[in-house]
């Protein structure tokens, strides 16, 4: 989900409509503005897209004030009934919120009347909280603050009190928020991008602050009180890095992207004598210890699956990797020393954040690996690396994953030349050839166009098959079918497919093979014989030197442990147009989101 929010001199839905846009791939199943007139607040909300909502938009309200909301939900169905912002019972007071409230039933039950509310959200909870408090309290902030000391669980919430029209108050925990500061005006955001177009200068809010926003003035405080100074940073990212320009989805342009990426993360960590340029802490914490736990979800996970190898095979560190949201159920039994390696994109994902908080309770250091230098993984983990793959917006990833395994990938030949080891390759120079193959690649979009029309425009389901990392790199390619394009699909080791889901293979069922590694190249063929002979249409994407006769595409040679960086592009693009050849939301798929800050 996103917030915004404003309150200067400008119209307030104009800004806030071209924030949930900006917003709009954190979650897109229901939106909403409030904006406040002369002597009223006027509620807009619908079902659907920003878009939609613009439509909803009365032209004629003139306001300078308001608060703006884009809904991934959780509780209660997308309705515009359960879409934000909401009221409470009298109108006075009007709130958006991201997050969950764990508690709400609880607090529904011990302080308010169930015959009251309209919407099955948690939300709605914390706007009649405040109305309850605020007689009693005296004023608006200490009915805020009471309200906000009762939550559990995460929360991002701008209020608007409609009898005090010159504030909006916001809190948060958990989930992030900012407060982006202008001339004669200052606004709220759940993440820079939304508010670049009217400023660039931000201050970042902390877990149990409370923050009262007027037009010429920000004044954060503790909830006992107490007033806190935070000096502004300026958001980084460049307003036209988070448009398509001439491209017709961000998904495409981030794909082309990737070469770009590549060259820029060399850049990045390379020092002027061609060594790599690596904060010396994180050095040693990779010497120090003994075992890696790399924690991530979605591709975040896949790129996490390729960084053991790379860590194993390059830096001889042993390494395991684990879904996020299944950690804590099923604790290993840690090493003595152990680094926990946390891989997210958006530096936000809740999954992770709870094993965050769990393992450095516990006492264990802990490095993020992140697009968002400053998010809440990176912030409140002990080091950073940054993935410099610039904004991703699609929702399903294809940039950042790369930029994940080349990262992983310089983290372990650091470590590797910290402990001594030899290796016989120049990584830089690997990542620069990794880099021109992914550029012809990209060049040839025609042929995996063509491929996904052959193979995949009506299908029901797909498999894609490897071995070694090329089974890494399918069960990605099978994540983007899904995601896209809605095509059943999944990703199997060679040699399991035998071991049952073969039953599932009929006449024409798509199977796309990676055969990019040499020891297994045999192997890898002989599991794609076992498909076709049972009726599978195969599609096999090998390497260079590893080709054979009616391979469907060759990628061009790079080094053996890199070519993940490189295989995973045909799959994307293939996934690309097998999701426009099937009429689907290519940047925007259904049920999903881009940052899911909820557990
Ligand atoms: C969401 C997205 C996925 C993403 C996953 C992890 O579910 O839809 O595309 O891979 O979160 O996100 P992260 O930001 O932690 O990498």
């Amino acid at each position: 989900c996103g917030i915004v929010g404003y309150i200067g001199n400008n119209d307030a839905k104009e800004i806030l409509l071209k924030g949930l846009e900006k917003l709009e791939y954190r979650g897109y199943d229901s939106a909403g503005i409030a904006v406040r007139s002369e002597d009223d607040i006027n509620v807009f909300k619908v079902k659907g897209r920003i878009a939609t909502l613009r439509d909803a938009v009365d032209e004629k309200v003139q306001s300078t004030t308001g608060i703006g909301h884009t809904r991934w939900a959780t509780h209660g169905e997308p309705s515009e009934t359960n879409a934000h912002p909401h009221q409470s019972p009298s109108g006075r007071f009007t709130l958006v919120h991201n997050g969950v409230i764990e508690n709400y039933l609880e607090l529904k039950a011990e302080y308010l009347e169930v015959a009251n509310f309209v919407s099955e959200t948690d939300t709605e909870v914390i706007v009649q909280l405040i109305e309850k408090f605020v007689e009693e309290a005296g004023d608006t902030l200490e009915a805020f603050r009471r309200t906000v000391e009762l939550l559990h669980g995460s929360y991002a919430i701008a209020l608007l009190d409609a009898e005090n029209p010159e504030e909006v108050y916001v809190a948060k925990n958990k989930s992030p928020l900012l407060v982006g500061l202008g001339d004669e005006f200052n606004v709220v955001a759940s993440d820079s991008m939304a508010m670049l177009q009217v400023t660039d200068q931000f201050v970042e809010l902390m877990d149990e602050e409370v923050v009262i926003v007027k037009q010429n003035r920000v004044e954060l405080q503790k909830l006992d009180g107490t007033v806190v100074e935070r000096d502004p940073f300026t958001a980084e990212i460049d307003a036209s890095d988070i448009e398509k320009g001439t491209y017709p989805h961000f998904m495409l342009k981030e794909i082309d992207e990737q070469p770009f990426v590549m060259r820029k993360i060399i850049q990045e960590y390379q020092d002027d004598n061609d060594d790599i340029k690596l904060d010396k802490d994180i050095r040693k914490a990779m010497k120090k210890c003994d075992r890696v736990y790399i924690i991530a979800a979605g591709t975040s996970y896949h790129a996490g699956l390729i960084g053991k190898e790379f860590l194993e095979k390059i830096a001889e560190v042993p390494t395991e990797v684990h879904v996020a949201s299944e950690f804590s159920y099923n604790f290993p039994l840690l090493s003595e020393n152990p680094l926990f390696v946390f891989i997210s994109q958006s530096g936000e994902t809740a999954d992770l954040r709870s094993v965050l908080v769990e393992t450095k309770k516990l006492g264990h250091p802990a490095l993020t690996i992140t697009n968002v230098p400053g998010s809440t993984l990176s912030r409140e983990a002990n080091y950073t690396m940054h993935l410099h793959a610039g904004p991703e917006i699609a929702v399903a990833s294809t940039k950042a994953y790369t930029a994940q395994m080349a990262v992983l990938a310089i983290l372990a030949v650091d470590t590797a030349r910290a402990k001594g080891i030899e290796l016989d390759f120049d990584p830089m120079q690997e990542l620069g050839i990794v880099s021109n193959a992914m550029e012809a690649l990209c060049d040839q979009k025609e042929v995996f166009d063509q491929i996904a029309r052959d193979y995949l425009s009506t299908t029901r389901n797909c498999f894609f098959i490897g071995r070694g990392s090329d089974y890494y790199v399918g069960l990605e390619g099978a994540l983007k079918l899904k995601e896209i394009s809605y095509i059943q699909a999944e990703g199997f080791a060679g040699g399991e497919l035998k071991h049952g889901t073969i039953a599932l293979i009929e006449d024409g069922t798509p199977v796309i093979a990676l055969a990019t590694q040499e020891h297994v190249n045999g192997s890898i063929r002989s599991n794609v014989q076992e498909v076709v002979t049972r009726g599978a249409n195969d599609c096999i994407i090998s390497l260079e030197g590893l080709d054979r006769e009616g391979d469907a595409f060759v990628i061009p040679k790079v080094h053996r442990l890199f070519t993940p960086l490189v295989s995973v592009l045909p799959l994307q693009l293939i996934s690309y147009y097998a999701a426009l050849h099937r009429d689907c939301d290519v940047d925007k798929p259904r049920n999903l989101a881009k940052s899911v800050t909820v557990e």
